[in-house]
């Protein structure tokens, strides 16, 4: 029987950080490795400590100051990469390192010249010598999404007999259909000897806008935990956004899958991250997206204003997000302006209401959106100012 608890694995600093031109320095990994911890991810991924000094010093001070999260740090499958990595690990409460190697016949043919029988024996090892230094060992089988499921269960079950505790099955590429992922999710989970000892992972890019889907799919199909980072960020069109994956399962409770994060940080820990990283969140993105709770139409501020429930799924607050935002622009119908007039001290009447109503949209034909002081000049400059303050 499946735990109903789907771990949190956040790779913000590690898969996220690789964005192109948007290098963080250690200060700036602390502060929200810090945040990540109290938001309550159950694994921070806090770079690959050998691929330069700084990564291994960052990953180093992180292991220091995680109060509750498993700290975990990248490696190839290189006796060297590994050694270091618990080298950087040492000062974590819980450590893990997250050791792998490319599963696909195309990483076989030309990224290691090898073949099938050879990546195999060097996923054995690789878990094998991560195992002489820490207990908890993730392994990694890089392009899992192309790699036929014979083949992939073969190397898993391998990782286990190793002693690896969670296997990640990744879709570097971000090809996979949500019904082939969740499939070979449910393959993985019906063909490799002695599942039961090992978590299975997600581990999704975003290339064909994917990522949320195929995560979803493969914990409705029996994985443990999603990899993910704060509002998408990693190479090229990005990984899994914590953010979406969290909610889904939280407004979806009939999946009886559930997390341990705090929702109400969401909001925040984005606006740390992008401003840290200097990469702008899309308006429109899903949950933290600056439009993600405005309502600009008329017909839908009426329906939001009668009932928040009519047009909003989530509640702003369960985000961290104080309110919904009834946007004024020419788009907007009498209910919006009575409203957002109402609250900056003005109760209209339905014939000031109508008078002013026909201002505002001469203004806002020319503004594109009115904001609380032209509110008050509308109201202000209008024939029934004097009658609106005297009631
Ligand atoms: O996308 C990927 O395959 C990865 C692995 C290194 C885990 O990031
Ligand atoms: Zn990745």
């Amino acid at each position: 029987m499946l735990d109903k608890n789907v771990q949190i694995f956040d790779t913000t600093l590690r898969d996220g950080e690789q964005v192109p031109g948007c290098k963080l320095n250690t200060e700036q990994k602390l502060i929200i490795a810090e945040q990540l911890d109290i938001l309550g991810v159950d694994i921070i991924e806090a770079g690959f400590p050998v691929s330069s000094p700084g990564d291994f010093k960052s990953v180093e001070a992180i292991s220091k100051i995680v109060k509750h999260a498993t700290v975990c740090g990248l490696t190839r499958s290189v006796e060297n990469d590994i050694k270091v990595a618990a080298e950087a690990l040492k000062y974590a409460k819980r450590a893990r390192i997250h050791t792998g190697i490319g599963t696909s016949d195309s990483h076989i043919k030309f990224k290691f010249k090898s073949t099938r029988e050879d990546i195999l024996k060097r996923a054995f090892d690789a878990v094998s010598y991560a195992k002489s230094f820490v207990e908890d060992v993730e392994f990694y089988a890089e392009d899992a999404g192309r790699t036929d499921n014979e083949y992939l269960a073969r190397v898993c079950e391998a990782a286990i007999k190793a002693g690896a505790t969670v296997l990640n099955i990744p879709d570097t590429t971000g090809y996979c259909l949500p019904h082939e992922y969740g499939a070979k999710i449910k393959y993985l989970r019906e063909h490799v000897k002695g599942i039961d000892n090992a978590i299975l992972s997600c581990h999704c890019h975003n290339d064909l806008g994917l990522a949320t889907a195929n995560s979803i799919e493969g914990v409705i199909n029996g994985a443990r935990q999603i990899e993910c980072t704060i509002n998408g960020i990693g190479e090229r069109a990005g990984n899994t956004a914590l953010e979406e994956v969290v909610m889904i399962l939280k407004q979806h409770p009939y999946l009886n899958l559930e997390t341990h994060i705090k929702t109400e940080m969401l909001y925040g820990i984005s606006h740390l991250v992008s401003d840290s990283m200097g990469i702008y969140t899309q308006p429109n993105k899903a949950i933290v997206g600056a439009n993600a709770f405005a309502h600009s139409s008329g017909i839908h501020q009426d329906g939001v204003i009668k009932n928040r429930e009519t047009y909003e799924i989530i509640d702003p607050k369960d985000v961290g997000v104080t309110e919904s935002s009834i946007v004024l622009t020419a788009r907007s119908g009498r209910a919006a302006l009575a409203y957002r007039a109402k609250n900056i001290g003005y109760e209209l009447t339905k014939l000031q209401l109508d008078e002013i109503y026909s201002n505002f949209l001469v203004f806002a034909d020319k503004k594109k959106e009115v904001d609380d002081s032209d509110i008050h000049q509308i109201i202000e400059t209008s024939k029934v100012y004097k009658e609106i303050i005297s009631a």
